[in-house]
């Protein structure tokens, strides 16, 4: 126990002190640059000063940090304690874990808004030791990214993210937030883990150094991106060290297109092409298809192709086929996850209660069909790649013989 307790203690120093001059030796560099005129160690002082009232929070001194990942630590290897590693392809947690110079399992979920990805992300953030980085690109909100010149930064921000470094990344949130763009509570509210110790303080908010150290606790790391297509994680997937496992999640098109007209996802109205015109979603399903081919064949065992509406028709099976590719165990957690968020209905457009067996087709009952004429006559390519068949005529999309879904076997359309 002692001996454990100072490797622990010895790894903690050691990860703080590298962290230590790296932000020593990066900002430095840094402090004659006008252009980046705000050091980190005056972040936490511009919140204070600028937005006292927008927190509301009392500041009952400082964050003890040291204590909080020590208890994280405790807590995730408590949790872990009956996980069997083998699986996840280590021989026990300390192999997966950053800060003892391991590497985690990573996940990527590519997909687009309204495609059940909120539903997928919270599924792989059912297990216990998760560390969710949801949607770091939300800042811009209904555009996607195809290529450059964001793209750069985009692919560097993943891998950054992805290897627990937070600098640039809460750099550009604090501008944001204090050009009152952004919420604090905007994006990591949904890392419930990190968000319950940054939410009521302010101190450890924007302290990239809290939480570069906090991630490295976990051995399972998840993100989730709709604003990335599937053509750029090239690039991710070329960094061997990372390891990363990609999930691109497809829904069809009409199904979409009726979602994103729905109330709370305003953002994604006419003002957007590419959230609500057909020929934009469907241009990206037909290039996220030729780029899925590519990259399975280069790598076999690190991306999969995942339809929403099976998914949706078949949660646990699916759940099953998508951790065995992740090299996750499908724990008691996850189970139970899927077991209460599969049956209820609950209200909100960004409920996952609502994955059951009447969402995949719900566009039947509310779209006209001269609108769905419209969208398939710009995706019939995409629906017959991605095994989604058309309706003939109004009568034909009402009745009981059209079923939208034709059978798609994943890994041999892939490979044929
Ligand atoms: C100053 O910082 C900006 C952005 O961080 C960078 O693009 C630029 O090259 C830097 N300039 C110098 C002189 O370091
Ligand atoms: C863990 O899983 C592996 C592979 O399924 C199995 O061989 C091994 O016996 C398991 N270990 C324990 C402790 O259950
Ligand atoms: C672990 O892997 C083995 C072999 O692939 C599999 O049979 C077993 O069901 C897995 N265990 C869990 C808990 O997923
Ligand atoms: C509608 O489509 C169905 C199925 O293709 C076809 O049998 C039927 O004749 C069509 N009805 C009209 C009015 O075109």
């Amino acid at each position: 126990m002692v001996l454990r307790f100072n490797f622990y203690w010895i790894c903690f120093a050691f990860s703080i002190s590298v962290l230590f001059i790296l932000a020593v030796t990066r900002y430095t560099d840094n402090t004659n640059n006008q252009s980046n005129p705000e050091r980190p160690n005056k972040l936490k002082n511009m919140v204070a000063m600028e937005d006292e009232e927008q927190w509301n929070i009392p500041n009952d001194g400082l964050p003890n940090i040291d204590e909080i990942l020590e208890e994280t630590r405790a807590n995730i290897a408590l949790e872990l304690s009956n996980y069997n590693f083998t699986n996840s392809t280590a021989e026990n947690l300390q192999q997966l874990l950053i800060e003892s110079g391991g590497q985690p399992l990573r996940s990527l979920v590519i997909s687009t808004w309204r495609s059940g990805s909120t539903f997928l992300g919270d599924i792989l953030n059912a297990m216990n030791g998760n560390f969710y980085h949801f949607e770091p690109f939300m800042n811009i909100k209904a555009y996607q990214i195809r290529g450059p010149p964001e793209a750069e930064l985009a692919i560097s921000t993943v891998k950054a993210l992805f290897k627990c470094d937070f600098d640039t990344f809460l750099h550009g949130y604090l501008e944001r937030y204090l050009r009152k763009q952004v919420t604090p509570w905007y994006q990591f509210k949904h890392n419930d883990r990190l968000w319950r110790h940054v939410k009521y303080d302010r101190d450890l908010f924007f302290d990239p150094s809290f939480f570069s150290s906090f991630c490295k606790l976990f051995p399972f790391q998840s993100m989730k991106l709709v604003r990335l297509r599937l053509r750029l994680v090239q690039d991710v997937l070329d960094d061997h060290d990372l390891n990363v496992k990609v999930v691109l999640l497809v829904r069809d098109p009409r199904a979409v297109i009726q979602s994103r007209q729905g109330t709370g996802v305003e953002f994604c109205k006419n003002t957007s092409p590419d959230c609500s015109q057909p020929e934009l979603l469907c241009a990206d399903m037909i290039s996220d298809y030729i780029a899925a081919k590519k990259l399975q064949q280069q790598y076999p065992n690190r991306l999969m192709v995942l339809r929403m509406e099976d998914l949706s028709l078949e949660p646990k099976r699916t759940t099953l086929r998508l951790f065995k590719f992740l090299g996750l165990a499908l724990t008691p957690e996850v189970e139970q996850f899927l077991e209460t968020h599969t049956t209820l209905q609950a209200g909100g457009a960004y409920a996952t209660f609502r994955v059951s067996r009447d969402v995949p087709f719900k566009w039947k009952n509310i779209l006209h069909y001269d609108y769905v004429e419209e969208i398939q006559t710009a995706c019939k390519q995409a629906m017959d790649l991605w095994g989604y068949r058309l309706a003939d005529n109004a009568t034909h999309m009402a009745s009981k013989e059209f079923y939208p879904l034709d059978t798609f076997n994943h890994s041999t359309i892939l490979r044929s």
